[in-house]
């Protein structure tokens, strides 16, 4: 917390060169006195965000810092200068600041990079914000868990697909810059994106509005419509994995990443502490069907959708296998009956993107966009419309013959025997009824 009223904090003119140097550069140009850099570097920003997130400032107090850094006709004069000049932060605060950055960044040293701190972590890996050195820009870094790195199927596949994902170009896309190892740990390096995942906007106001989880999702649908073309099913799909920079620009995060993780091997090895608790995962995948194709990705966006629609997930369990058990037989119940006041076209759309099985949902991402479009514009549907989705679960509970998590051998033998029992029964009883009425024709005749 701050150690100064904010109200009272004042950026004095740059030019003034009164006052207290700072002792802590955090990452800025080491040739000046303070250690910052002169101005609005890479590392000026992120002192200004780290600030800002730490609540020992307000963005528009680094905003007139930057201001005053930039109006400066004194060019030793640095933005640490400015900041403590103007009682923004004390040196104190900076020096704290910088502790915290150098024992993150000592977790690894990444040749041609500065790792700067640690951005989060997921169930399999942790992402770091760091400095690309040659291009002095801002990426994120994911660093993947050391048992992968005895993996050869994962790291042929990681870098393949790295590979492949590094070519893909798209606004709604996070770009993926680099792939390497350094000792035994892989990285994946990738475009920083400032702002929350879809995640973070729904704990933060419980639900989204039908029109902004609806813009949110035709974004998405757009990454997805390139991503199919270039060859690519995500395969992870979920409000985690969709970013949304401060402009609301939304990024789907991890493309290529999911299918080098979903490797047969990797994904045994995790299958109870890394898979997670699987809220968005198709019917198909826990099948574990190798062949996906973009209605896959189409049913994760699908209970995404849901999810920002409802504030719920759409199946909720005590252990991912009642989750998955849920996924593949259990009716959805419509986002509308949830939540009231959520429009029909919305609701339509969530119901056909979670269609049990995979022919009828919407086939491509561009039949999904043509839908939200219309929905958008008020306008009726053209793919979406409300039936009961009896096909589908039918052949859903028949394809789990094959599911991982299918009825046991037992209790298969246990039906069938019961069956047996009942046609021996019927016969017997039809024998029974035949046998009564001839006697009875005779008996009358007679
Ligand atoms: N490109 C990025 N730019 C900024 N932050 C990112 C970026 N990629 C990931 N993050 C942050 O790092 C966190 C961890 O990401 P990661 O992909 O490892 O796990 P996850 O997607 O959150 O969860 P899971 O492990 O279940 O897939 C994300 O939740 C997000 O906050
Ligand atoms: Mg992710």
């Amino acid at each position: 917390m701050s150690e100064t009223d904010p109200k009272s904090k004042v950026v004095p003119s740059a030019n003034d060169s009164s006052g207290p140097k700072s002792d802590s550069g955090l990452g800025g140009n080491p040739n000046s006195e303070s250690g910052g850099s002169r101005s609005g570097s890479a590392s000026d920003s992120l002192l200004g965000r780290l600030v800002v997130e730490r609540g020992l400032a307000t963005q528009a107090e680094v905003d007139a810092a930057f201001s005053a850094l930039r109006a400066a006709t004194n060019q030793t004069r640095t933005f640490t200068d400015v900041l403590i000049d103007g009682q923004i932060v004390t040196r104190r605060q900076l020096a704290r600041l910088r502790t915290e950055s150098e024992s993150d960044k000592s977790v690894l040293r990444i040749p041609g990079y500065q790792i700067i701190r640690k951005l989060g972590a997921g169930a399999m890996a942790s992402v770091y914000l760091a400095k690309q050195l040659s291009l002095d820009r801002l990426v994120a870094v994911k660093i993947l868990p050391h048992r992968y790195s005895t993996d050869a199927t994962f790291i042929e596949r990681f870098y393949k697909e790295g590979k492949a994902a590094a070519k893909l170009a798209d606004p709604n896309i996070v770009g993926a810059f680099d792939v390497g190892q350094v000792g035994d740990q892989h990285y994946f390096v990738m475009e920083y994106v400032d702002g929350e995942t879809v995640y973070d906007r729904i704990v933060r106001f419980k639900r989204l509005k039908d029109r902004d989880a609806l813009t949110i999702t035709r974004q998405v649908a757009s990454a997805l419509k390139h991503a199919h073309a270039a060859g690519f099913i995500h395969r992870d799909i979920k409000p985690k994995n969709i970013m949304i920079t401060k402009a609301n620009l939304v990024k789907l995060a991890d493309l290529g990443l999911a299918r080098a993780m979903s490797d047969k091997k990797s994904a045994e090895a995790e299958r109870h502490q890394a898979f997670g608790t699987p809220y968005y995962i198709s019917p198909e995948q826990i099948r574990g069907a190798i062949d996906l194709g973009p209605p896959a990705d189409i049913y994760g966006l699908g209970a995404t959708l849901y999810h920002m629609l409802t504030g719920r997930v759409p199946f909720e369990g005590r252990t991912p296998k009642d989750v998955m058990q849920s996924h593949l037989r259990k009716e959805l119940i419509p986002p509308d009956q949830v939540v009231s006041g959520i429009s029909e076209g919305a609701a339509e759309i969530v119901e056909m993107m979670m269609k049990k099985a995979p022919r009828d949902r919407y086939q491509t991402a561009e039949e999904l966009l043509e839908d939200i479009d219309l929905a958008l514009a008020g306008q009726p549907l053209r793919y979406a419309s409300r039936t009961v989705d009896v096909v589908g679960i039918a052949s859903e509970i028949e394809g789990n013959a094959d599911s991982e998590i299918q009825t046991s051998d037992k209790s298969k033998a246990a039906f069938s025997g019961l069956a047996m029992a009942l046609i021996a029964g019927l016969s017997v009883l039809c024998g029974v009824l035949v046998l009564t009425l001839i006697l009875l024709y005779v008996f009358l005749k007679g």
